[in-house]
């Protein structure tokens, strides 16, 4: 095990910690589903990227003063009991050994350890808001550390989300190469599923398909909850009830995308049960594919990260126009959103350990500008629900496609583009 890497980043913080300071990243709790049964154990993405170690209700401490940067440690301590129960333990010999950090205590000294450990800096950072109860620790350690003596400054506490979440938006090789395994496999998972999909499947039969392909491949989770939407369920954005069966008129849209190694890939195709889309269904993929497109040419180096979204959004109302769904200029119709009634979500996240990864979007008052090393999806779509007033024949046809891309330092790179886009390749790959 080479935990070399995540030593590595706790280092590089040297540069952004703000000089006698501490910065407290808190490790996940167990979660459960009902009563004792417990979820598997997903430890937290800021978390695991400062350390690798996977063991719930940890807490790391990293010190930067004039000695350097130090990281400190609390894990779940040995326990031979529990460890028959519930498998091995590192417990504090092991951080140190295993996980190089440079210290390491058990997690039920913290609530006596931390004050020593932040008595005497200037600031405590950590990500405010984000895990229950934590907020109230971090004040009630501060408040220990600087009635430790009558003359200690106060410490300051200042919400480190964005110094995380920045570090992450940068992608390294390493995790660059497993988001690229995680979009690989998800990839080859959609191939699957339009190769064997039919008139009257269940939308959970498929969805159970896509775990299996997973599962199979290495990646036994799904990034987050697959979407298996037939026929008008693609217009419900986050539907996820996936227990309908479909009928061979209906499109498909599908949502998914494995967890490989702890890292993300986010992928949605739409096609025909059939195999062949109907004239209506083609209209509007064509209109989401060309927003795909020139979306995706948008996404460089220096470029605004609004870019994609204002393109998409004037490919789609011209396209609505051209078959009719909406009348009028483009140009007013855009400046008006118009289009919203249609395409009412924006275009893209950032990708990485989470789905909905780390990282800003502005930088300053202004947006911020593509640089390489970041992923973003890129996800247009189109959805005209039967509550809407329009003519029956586009009634129930929801359509978004999803691509995750990478910006290179020439342009960017389709991580998932291994799974069919254009209709005549999904035609024939499900002929
Ligand atoms: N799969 C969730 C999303 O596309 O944002
Ligand atoms: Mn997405
Ligand atoms: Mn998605």
């Amino acid at each position: 095990m080479d935990n070399t890497i995540y030593k590595n980043r706790r280092n590089n913080l040297k540069e952004l910690l703000p000089n006698n300071s501490v910065l407290l990243i808190p490790g996940a709790d167990l979660q459960y589903r009902n009563a004792d049964s417990a979820f598997p154990f997903r430890q937290d993405s800021s978390f695991y990227y400062l350390s690798g170690f996977c063991e719930p209700s940890s807490l790391i401490a990293i010190v930067n003063n004039k000695d350097g940067v130090k990281s400190i440690i609390f894990v779940p301590p040995k326990d031979k009991l529990k460890e028959i129960w519930d498998g091995h333990r590192s417990g504090p010999v092991g951080a140190v050994d295993d996980f190089l950090f440079d210290k390491a205590y058990d997690n039920l000294q913290i609530d006596k350890i931390l004050p020593d450990i932040l008595h005497g800096h200037k600031e405590v950072l950590y990500p405010i808001g984000k895990k229950k109860g934590f907020d109230q620790q971090v004040i009630d350690w501060t408040t220990a550390a600087g009635s430790k003596d009558r003359h200690s400054k106060s410490i300051n506490i200042i919400d480190a989300t964005s110094l995380i979440g920045n570090m992450r938006l940068i992608k390294d090789e390493h995790e660059i190469n497993l988001i690229r395994k995680a979009c690989d496999i998800s990839a080859e998972a959609h191939i699957e599923a339009m190769k064997s999909v039919k008139d009257g499947d269940n939308e959970q039969q498929i969805e159970s398909m896509y775990i299996h392909e997973f599962s199979k491949r290495g990646a036994r989770y799904p990034a987050y909850n697959p979407i298996i939407a037939g026929g008008e369920n693609a217009c419900v954005l986050h539907y996820v009830e996936n227990n309908q069966n479909l009928k061979s008129s209906d499109l498909l849209l599908v949502d998914a995308g494995c967890e490989y190694q702890m890292y993300a890939a986010d992928i949605t195709r739409t096609f025909p049960v059939s195999g062949k889309f109907s004239e209506e269904q083609l209209q509007i993929y064509k209109i989401v594919l060309d927003a795909m497109n020139a979306a995706i040419d948008s996404v460089k180096e220096g470029n605004n990260i609004m870019q994609p979204q204002e393109i998409s959004e004037k490919v789609i109302t011209e396209g609505l126009v051209n078959i009719g769904l909406l009348k009028g200029d483009p140009e007013e119709l855009h400046k008006s959103g118009a289009y919203k009634d249609f395409y009412m979500h924006k275009i893209g996240h950032w990708l990485g350990l989470d789905v909905h990864d780390a990282g800003d979007y502005t930088e300053g008052d202004e947006f911020m500008t593509f640089k390489p090393g970041m992923i973003t999806t890129i996800e247009p779509g189109i959805y005209i629900s039967s509550k809407m007033d329009v003519d029956d024949k586009w009634k129930g046809i929801g359509v978004r496609i999803e691509d995750d891309i990478l910006v290179t330092k020439d342009g960017n790179e389709n991580l998932t583009k291994k799974v069919p886009s254009d209709p005549n390749e999904i035609e024939s790959l499900m002929s």
